[in-house]
C-alpha cells in the first residue's frame, strides 16, 4: 500500500467517528508497505496489511471470504475479461467502462471507486485526477488489481469450453497512472476514509449487492467534499433479497419510501437538499450501458446498466 494513503484514511470501526490510523512498518520498498499494521489510535483496533494489500474491511471473516463467490479464480478471470476485453480486441468486448468513464470531468483530488473489484474504472480515474483509489471486500480481486498496478500486465487463464483453456495477456494503456492509483480491502458500508476527502466518487453495479443500498449512499456522501465533487452511479437494480431484505431495496417495490424504480429513486434522493444525500447534487446525464460479464466462449451475460451522473 502506498503510504501517501495514510493521511486520508481511518479507523472503520470508529465510525461514525474518524481516528486515524498508525503504521508498523515491517517491510517497505520505495514508499510501498509491503507488509505491517495499521492501528488505530482510539480503539486500538489493527488492519493488517498483507503483500501490499491493506485488509480494512471491519466485517470480513474467514468464513464469509470462503463462502463469496467473488473470491474464487473463476470469477476473479470472469471478471478480469469484462474490465478489459476491450483492450484485448474481443469482438464480443463490452464498451461499458469506457462510456462510464467518459461522463467524468478531469478535475484535481481523490476518487473512489467503491466496489471496484480487478480495477478498471480505478485505472480510467488515474489519468481525470491526482490519486484514485479502488476498493473491495474480495481479497482476490484487489489481489488481481494490484498486481495489474505493479507489473502493468497480466496474463490470464480464460475458459474456453469445458477443461479448454485460452490465455491471454492484459496491458494496461500509458495513460493509466500506476503512480497515481492504489487498491485496498474495504467495506463500502464503512468506508475507511476522512469524510469530504473524495472529489469523484463511482459506484457501479453495487447498489444491488450491498445489504444497506441507504448506507452506502450515505458513506458516499460522508466522504465527498461538499463541492467539486462527482458521483456516478450505475446499476441493473437487480434487487434480491440474498443481497438485502426488501425493506432496504431502493426500489423495486410498489409502496413505501422507495417505491417505484431505482434509478428515479437515486436521483430525487440526490436532488433532494433535504435528504439524507444534502448537500444537494446537481442530477447531469441519465442512461444505460450494455454491460458484459463471461462465463465462458459461448456464455456471456448481458446486463443492462442504468446509470446517473451527479455533481454539486
Ligand atoms: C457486481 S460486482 C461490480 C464490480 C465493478 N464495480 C464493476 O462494475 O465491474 C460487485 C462488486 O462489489 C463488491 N462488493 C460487494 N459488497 C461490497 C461491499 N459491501 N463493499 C465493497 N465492495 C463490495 C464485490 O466484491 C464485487 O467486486
Amino acid at each position: 500500500m502506498k503510504k501517501q494513503l495514510l493521511e486520508l484514511l481511518i479507523c472503520p470501526h470508529c465510525l461514525p467517528d474518524e481516528y486515524g490510523l498508525a503504521a508498523d512498518i515491517t517491510h517497505e520498498t520505495e514508499g510501498d508497505i509491503e507488509t505491517g499494521v495499521l492501528r488505530c489510535s482510539h480503539c486500538a483496533a489493527l488492519f493488517p496489511i498483507v503483500d501490499g494489500i491493506a485488509l480494512l474491511d471491519p466485517h470480513a471473516t474467514d468464513s464469509q471470504r470462503a463462502a463469496d463467490k467473488y473470491e474464487t479464480d473463476e470469477v476473479v478471470s470472469s471478471y478480469l475479461w469484462s474490465h478489459f476485453s476491450d483492450l484485448l480486441d474481443d469482438p464480443q468486448g463490452s464498451q461499458a467502462y469506457a462510456t462510464w468513464a467518459g461522463l467524468m470531468r478531469s478535475q484535481g483530488g481523490v476518487a473512489l471507486d467503491a466496489g471496484g473489484a480487478v480495477g478498471r474504472f480505478t485505472f480510467e480515474m488515474s489519468s481525470r485526477c491526482d490519486f484514485a483509489l479502488g476498493i473491495d471486500t474480495s481479497q482476490a480481486f484487489i489481489q488481481a488489481a494490484r498486481r495489474l498496478l505493479l507489473e502493468r500486465s497480466l496474463e490470464v487463464s480464460l475458459k474456453d469450453e469445458g477443461m479448454l483453456r485460452r490465455e491471454v495477456t492484459i496491458r494496461l494503456p500509458e495513460e493509466w497512472r500506476s503512480d497515481r492509483a492504489e487498491f485496498i480491502v474495504a467495506n463500502a458500508l464503512a468506508l475507511p476514509l476522512r469524510r469530504k476527502s473524495i472529489g469523484l466518487f463511482s459506484s457501479l453495479n453495487l447498489v444491488d449487492k450491498v445489504p444497506s443500498p441507504l448506507g452506502h449512499l450515505r458513506e458516499m456522501n460522508r466522504v465527498t467534499r461538499d463541492v467539486e465533487a462527482q458521483f456516478i452511479l450505475s446499476d441493473p437494480f437487480s434487487w434480491s433479497t440474498e443481497a438485502a431484505p426488501v425493506e432496504e431495496w431502493l426500489g423495486g417495490t410498489t409502496e413505501g419510501r422507495f417505491g417505484g424504480k431505482g434509478l428515479a429513486n437515486v436521483k430525487a434522493l440526490l436532488a433532494d437538499g433535504a435528504s439524507e444525500l444534502a448537500p444537494t447534487w446537481r442530477v447531469g446525464e441519465t442512461g444505460s450501458v450494455w454491460w458484459t460479464i463471461r462465463t465462458h466462449s459461448n456464455h456471456y451475460e448481458l446486463i443492462r446498466s442504468c446509470y446517473v451522473h451527479a455533481s454539486r
